[in-house]
């Protein structure tokens, strides 16, 4: 195990009711918010309300900027930052998923930045220093509420990149899974795929994490146990609640602790998303099943076969390769249980863009679980058709 430094200061409060404690959380950054949120699911559910009223309780004013899209744009991040600049804005506070969360990181940034904020997404060095952020995470999926990442879109350039720096870590976090009980089904289910995969990416890497690999199988079994239970009964809040804690745990950080990780699947999918816009948990499931099959050798069987037996209960005595096969199986049948899809075309991508897709995702991959050229990734996204 390598050396490490761990520290994630952002506060979490978890729990129903814990939304109460927003007003007084905020007011320690400062008495003018930014409220940033998505197409109008909170204002649906009632969040909304509950927010302004909170702020209000405790002196905080605001403004606010709605309509972030899923996949958010650095234009949007644009708007935000002259908010922030024309009226001193001086907390940023997301109410939403990943996409809200992680325009508003950016947004936070780009407010002590000189320049425009899309060279802060092309150069995560360049941020020195950011507004605060508190979050209010209405989605399980990304775990941008306690991770120091955010993932912006430029539909000109056709680039959808991941930025990271500890300025953008948020100070605190309100999780109340209440709040996800009206995720429906498809979100629900991309959500859990989201969060499968964090984990395969931190678990399928080429040094060996042996206790945060254990950790990596409780959470992967957690999501296969409550993944499915949240699709069928939206209500069901030890679902929601187990999906919820899981998200964070599997990218603030920890499971990659000791080991090198470089991430295999997101390159690849976050080009989907460039290209077509298309939801990233339904690019996830799709593209995961074939890179497994894909990167199975001789050299990595013995780790599928591990998978398998520690999370999808494949008997030990099964033949190394069958097990293997077995687990992959069952990774995809899993995905198709939630009512994910399997093909690319079932998303409406043709083959159009596997060129130069392929050639962006590789050279994102070096030093991942297994390097992969830009070949190879081409033919995993036709495998995936
Ligand atoms: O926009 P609204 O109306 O709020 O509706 C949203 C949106 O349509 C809806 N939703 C959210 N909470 C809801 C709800 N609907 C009903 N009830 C609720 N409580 O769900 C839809 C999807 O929301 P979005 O925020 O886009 O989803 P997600 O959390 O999956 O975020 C996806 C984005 O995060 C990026 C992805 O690439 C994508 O851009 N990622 C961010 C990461 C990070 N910051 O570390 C890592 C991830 O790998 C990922 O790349
Ligand atoms: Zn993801």
């Amino acid at each position: 195990m390598d050396n490490f430094i761990f520290k994630v200061p952002t506060a979490i409060y978890f729990g129903k009711g814990q939304l109460d404690r927003l007003g007084m959380v905020t007011a320690e950054y400062g008495k003018k918010a930014l409220l940033v949120y998505g197409g109008g699911s909170i204002k649906r559910n009632g969040i909304y309300e509950r927010v302004i009223q909170l702020l209000q309780e405790e002196g905080v004013s605001y403004l606010e900027l709605p309509g972030v899209d899923p996949n958010p744009r650095i234009d949007t991040v644009r708007k935000g930052v002259r908010i922030c600049k024309e009226h001193g804005i001086d907390v940023v506070l997301p109410i939403g998923g990943g996409s809200s969360i992680d325009c508003a990181k950016v947004i936070a940034a780009g407010a002590c930045y000189d320049g425009d904020a899309w060279e802060l997404v092309l150069d995560g060095r360049k941020i020195k220093k950011a507004l605060p952020v508190v979050t209010v995470l209405t989605l399980a999926a990304t775990g941008s509420e306690m991770d120091p990442t955010a993932v912006i879109s430029n539909l000109e350039t056709n680039d959808k990149l991941g930025v990271k720096s500890e300025h953008m870590l948020p100070k605190a976090s309100i999780l109340d899974p209440t709040y996800t009980e009206t995720v429906n089904a498809w979100h629900t289910a991309c959500g859990t795929a989201d969060i499968i995969s964090h984990t395969l990416e931190n678990y399928f890497s080429q040094k060996e994490g042996f206790m945060q690999d254990r950790m990596a199988e409780a959470l992967l079994k957690t999501c296969i146990e409550f993944g499915v239970k949240a699709v069928k009964d939206p209500h069901d809040f030890t679902a929601r609640a187990n999906l919820m804690w899981a998200g964070s745990w599997a990218i603030n950080g920890f499971l990659k602790l000791g080991k090198e990780v470089v991430w295999s699947v997101h390159p690849m999918e976050h080009e989907l998303s460039a290209y077509y816009d298309v939801t990233h948990g339904a690019g996830l499931a799709i593209l995961t099943p074939h890179w497994m099959r894909h990167v199975l050798s001789d050299a990595t069987v013995g780790k599928f076969k591990t998978y398998g037996v520690n999370v999808w209960n494949v008997s030990p005595d099964m033949d190394e390769w069958e097990a293997a096969r077995l687990a992959i199986d069952k990774t995809a049948e899993y995905f198709k249980a939630m009512g994910l899809p399997s093909h690319l075309e079932e998303i409406g991508i043709g083959e159009e863009n596997f060129g130069i897709m392929a050639q962006k995702a590789a050279s994102r991959l070096h030093g991942a679980y297994v390097d992969l050229t830009s070949e190879q990734v081409e033919q995993i996204f036709k495998d995936a058709l």
